[in-house]
């Protein structure tokens, strides 16, 4: 079995400006990366060319979301080909906050995943259960569910990471211990190996998402199914180069 080559990715949200963000892509630029690691960052929409444009060809851009379709009447939105257009190889869908504080359905989760992969586009597909959800014990329940639509969506797994974050952890400071973040992403793989494939359940990356830092991200990272990380208020600092480095 080939090893998951490990992918951190930083999801700015909507945060930072030309001068913030300026100064954080030298940051990486200059930094020693580990080139092991696979390192995308998420930028938000009107700064995604300026970041493509800035940063070293070696760490990718993602979005942080898009529609599903290619073009046309559809006011404030972005397309996969308008994004391949300027360079951006990667998309991340189904975020906790647009699930949440946007009302994305799973339905149009699913249909934006689709339309994405169509459009050769890698995707960094969300998961995660709220704080009821985890207390009510349907943790697994939830997950599954999410994963069941992204997966319906998918016929080439080699270009989509899953991002397991739960809502409960995420801008918090509350992370998940190495030992709830392993728990889950093992039946998260196991889920895989049973209604996807072996192989798709061997080689597909599940990064941690959720207060992340320089300080917890190397116990993290030595658990055997964690293969990465999204990394939210930790992208914009400095420490990020410790995230990207978590397993030396
Ligand atoms: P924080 O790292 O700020 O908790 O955010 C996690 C996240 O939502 C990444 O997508």
């Amino acid at each position: 079995m080939p090893a998951r080559q490990f992918f951190v990715g930083g999801n700015w949200k909507m945060n930072g400006d030309k001068k913030s963000l300026g100064d954080l892509i030298t940051t990486l630029n200059t930094a020693a990366l580990n080139d092991q690691t696979e390192v995308v960052c998420g930028a938000p929409t009107i700064y995604l060319d300026f970041a493509r444009s800035n940063l070293d060809a070696r760490i990718g851009v993602a979005a942080q979301n898009c529609y599903k379709v290619a073009k046309g009447a559809f006011t404030g939105e972005i397309s996969p080909a308008m994004m391949k257009d300027c360079g951006i190889d990667w998309v991340i869908l189904g975020h906790s906050e647009r699930r949440h504080v946007f009302g994305e359905s799973d339905e149009l989760i699913g249909q934006k995943v689709a339309h994405a992969l169509e459009n050769d586009l890698g995707v960094i597909a969300c998961i995660g259960e709220k704080l009821e959800e985890r207390e009510a014990g349907t943790t697994e329940k939830v997950v599954f569910e999410q994963t069941q639509v992204i997966a319906d969506n998918v016929k080439d797994w080699s270009k989509v990471v899953l991002a397991y974050e739960p809502v409960w952890a995420i801008g918090t400071g509350v992370t998940a211990s190495p030992q709830q973040a392993q728990e889950v992403h093992e039946k998260l793989r196991q889920w895989m190996r049973e209604n996807v494939s072996e192989s798709v359940a061997d080689s597909v990356r599940i990064l941690y998402g959720g207060s992340v830092t320089g300080g917890n991200c190397k116990e993290l990272a030595s658990q055997p199914d964690v293969d990465g990380f999204l990394v939210g208020g930790a992208s914009l600092k400095p420490e990020f180069v410790d995230i990207i480095n978590a397993r030396g």
